[in-house]
């Protein structure tokens, strides 16, 4: 439980103090360029339903930005059981329940991938953590988050399971939302029920939520899927999602994530590793963001 939550007004933790120079090279801005580009887009990715893949396509996404050149923070939201160093077979030094108990400021706390080229803040494994956040902590981290997004070019939340308050929150001061969902009717009704509570939210102020089916047969079959989700999304909610991208189903990934391995190095030329790359392209050129 956080009893002593800091406050958004607070300015951060006396770690967050530290000289930029102290700062592990990695999550050190890059003085020129950190000067002149335009600052990080937050992009939350969401399922709602647990098991849809979720995890691995925020990694996998991550590594495709970060080979096609761009600076890229995962912030690991999942605290429940895959999650990201465990996917990864990483110890990372810090975690986000460091950054909340004061101990360590958020930008300091994310640990680089160096195989992958981009930088990770972890979650922990087990803990509830997020869900058990109150309002003022949730807005502290975005807060945080913002502050260390500085340094990167595209900051990415993989928001875990569930649709309690605190992830709903996360979600809603994001850039942008995107829902990864499944041919699976529970996946397609839990997709459903995120771009329900993000329209709350966030009414007409955000830019379309886009959306990327996970484990399709094949492309069509993704994109029927997503059909179905759009025509209920513009029917009840008179909000029309859009697709982002289409990601086949592929035992590479299960041997990627046995393998504690990326799989666009292990198995770069695969069908899923070709999905998330098209993927992370389409993210790049404005699909996600605009
Ligand atoms: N495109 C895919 N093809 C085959 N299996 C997949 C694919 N995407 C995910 N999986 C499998 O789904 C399982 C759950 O993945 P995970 O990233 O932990 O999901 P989530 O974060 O949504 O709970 C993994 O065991 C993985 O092997
Ligand atoms: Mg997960």
């Amino acid at each position: 439980m956080i009893r002593h939550a800091p406050s958004a007004a607070s300015g951060g933790h006396p770690a967050e103090a530290r000289p930029a120079s102290t700062r592990p090279a990695s999550t050190r801005p890059a003085s020129t360029r950190a000067a002149v580009a335009p600052p990080a887009r937050i992009v939350a990715i969401a399922s709602g339903k647990g098991g849809v893949g979720k995890t691995w396509f925020a990694i996998t996404l991550s590594h495709a930005l970060a080979r096609a050149g761009r600076r890229v923070l995962l912030f690991d939201g999942d605290f429940g059981l895959a999650n990201v160093d465990i996917q990864l077979g990483l110890t990372p030094p810090h975690d986000l329940a460091k950054v909340i108990a004061g101990r360590v400021g958020l930008r300091d706390a994310a640990m680089p991938h160096a195989e992958g080229g981009f930088a990770i803040l972890a979650g922990r494994s087990g803990s509830g953590l997020l869900s058990s956040l109150d309002a003022a902590t949730v807005d502290w981290i975005t807060a945080s988050l913002r502050e260390a997004a500085a340094g990167y070019d595209i900051v990415l939340l993989d928001l875990g399971a569930g649709l309690e308050p605190p992830v709903r929150r996360l979600a809603a001061g994001a850039d942008a939302l995107l829902v990864v969902a499944t041919e699976e009717p529970t996946s397609l009704t839990d997709a459903y029920a995120v771009l329900k509570l993000h329209a709350a939210d966030r009414g007409d102020t955000a830019p379309a939520p886009r959306v990327v089916i996970n484990q399709a047969a094949n492309r069509a079959a993704g994109e029927r899927t997503f059909a179905t989700l759009q025509r209920a999304s513009e029917t009840f909610l008179g909000r029309t999602p859009r697709l982002l991208g289409v990601v086949r189903r592929d035992d590479h990934v299960r041997d990627a994530i046995r393998r504690q391995s990326l799989l666009l190095t292990r198995h770069p030329s695969c069908a899923a590793a070709e999905d998330v790359e098209q993927v992370a392209r389409a993210l790049l050129a404005g699909g996600a963001l605009a």
